[in-house]
């Protein structure tokens, strides 16, 4: 026994190894602009919970005989977003993700399983897991035009379609896409594949980062259930925020029946991409929304989105031909200097950076930043 916990010590430079990497997270995690990810959260009350090896296996709406779980918590969280994204009651189904990428390759897993000679368009400002997630399935698609501000373009999408009326046809609508968070209009998708009467249709959406707040935008966006979608996948460490990556998927339960199987070694359905599954962060979403409530929800798309209009104002207020989406919290603006990307972490692409606005930015540290570029623009003087 006592020799046990003398191998289970860790050696006096792994002692350092773990204090030397965290001194590097705390000061890099403070100036953090670039990428959609909440911060501002505290989950102490649940560190009890990380004792115990919680594993949702299998199926959260069904039985298991692995019971140490959080499956319970994890149909909370379903049926929350369920309802936010307006599923039909008891017509909907799905689970916690390990993120938004596993929930794109669910939504299309099921679009394949539904139509598996079907074309799969989507717009080339698409997030690269739809590009892996369609390799990994092995379908055709087509990679649709973006107009300027990241939407698809419509004219092309229908051009691509008509080509191949006889196939049908998978889209994959962005509810923000990666750059520019432009968001696709779901009921003009749906329209156009109806009338050109491609009966055997499905659309997904992507709305990693949008889904988290896109209800509580006003007007409300269009790209939800009740505007035509089949699936949707979002993130839940972006708006929400976890020390661990998370999402939820929502596909329609009759959809997701065709690829559900019975195992009798979990005493569960098979119906989700891996087979452990993470049983902490259904319960750490959970936790998020019953402290937020839908006012809290409110709050936080509120404030982002005041950060956001103010951020874009100071900009232009340099000179700087800063421009975001409506209701994005995304502004995106010519790259600055290499060494303002690297302090910020601006993630960059073609010559241009953006800020994300997430809801623990606040109005200080886009002052902060705004100060930065104020001198470099001296300098370049
Ligand atoms: C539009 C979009 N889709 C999907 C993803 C992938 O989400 P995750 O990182 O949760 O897998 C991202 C990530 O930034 C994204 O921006």
């Amino acid at each position: 026994m006592r020799k046990i916990e003398k191998q289970m010590k860790l050696h006096h430079t792994e002692q350092d190894q773990l204090k030397e990497l965290y001194a590097t997270i705390e000061h890099t995690t403070q100036n953090f602009l670039g990428y959609p990810v909440s911060k501002d959260f505290d989950y102490s009350e649940l560190m009890p919970f990380l004792k115990f090896p919680l594993n949702n296996l299998g199926d959260p709406f069904g039985e298991s005989t692995y019971r140490v779980d959080s499956r319970a918590m994890e149909r909370e969280v379903v049926n929350f977003f369920a309802k936010l994204f307006r599923a039909k009651e008891d017509q909907s189904w799905g689970y916690v993700t390990n993120g938004g990428s596993e929930g794109n390759l669910y939504g299309l897993y099921v679009a394949r399983e539904l139509y598996p000679k079907a074309i799969v368009y989507f717009s080339e400002a698409t997030h690269y897991s739809i590009q892996k997630n369609i390799t990994l399935l092995n379908v055709d698609h087509i990679i649709i035009k973006s107009q300027e501000n990241g939407e698809i373009d419509y004219q092309d999408l229908k051009e691509a379609i008509s080509y191949n009326r006889h196939r049908p046809a998978v889209v994959v609508a962005n509810i923000g896409t990666t750059m520019t968070e432009a968001k696709d209009n779901t009921r003009t998708i749906k329209s156009l594949l109806e009338e050109m009467a491609i009966e055997k249709h499905y659309i997904h959406a992507d709305a990693a980062l949008a889904g988290g707040f896109a209800p509580f935008i006003k007007p409300r966006p269009v790209f939800d259930f009740e505007d035509g979608i089949d699936s949707i996948s979002v993130s839940g460490h972006k708006f929400i925020g976890s020390p661990m990556p998370s999402g939820v998927v929502i596909v329609k339960k009759d959809n997701r029946d065709r690829i559900a199987r019975r195992i009798a070694y979990i005493g569960s359905s098979d119906a989700t991409i891996t087979g452990s599954r993470n049983g902490h962060s259904p319960l750490f979403l959970w936790y998020a929304i019953k402290k937020l409530g839908i006012e809290g929800f409110q709050k936080r798309t509120d404030h982002s989105l005041a950060v956001a209009s103010y951020t874009e104002k100071r900009l232009n207020e340099l000179g700087i031909k800063a421009w975001r989406n409506p209701n994005a919290l995304t502004i995106v603006f010519p790259a600055p200097d290499p060494e303002i990307i690297k302090k910020w972490q601006l993630a960059t692409e073609k010559g241009h950076s953006h800020i994300i606005c997430m809801p623990n930015v606040t109005f200080e540290q886009i002052d902060s930043f705004i100060a930065d570029i104020e001198y470099t623009l001296c300098e370049s003087v």
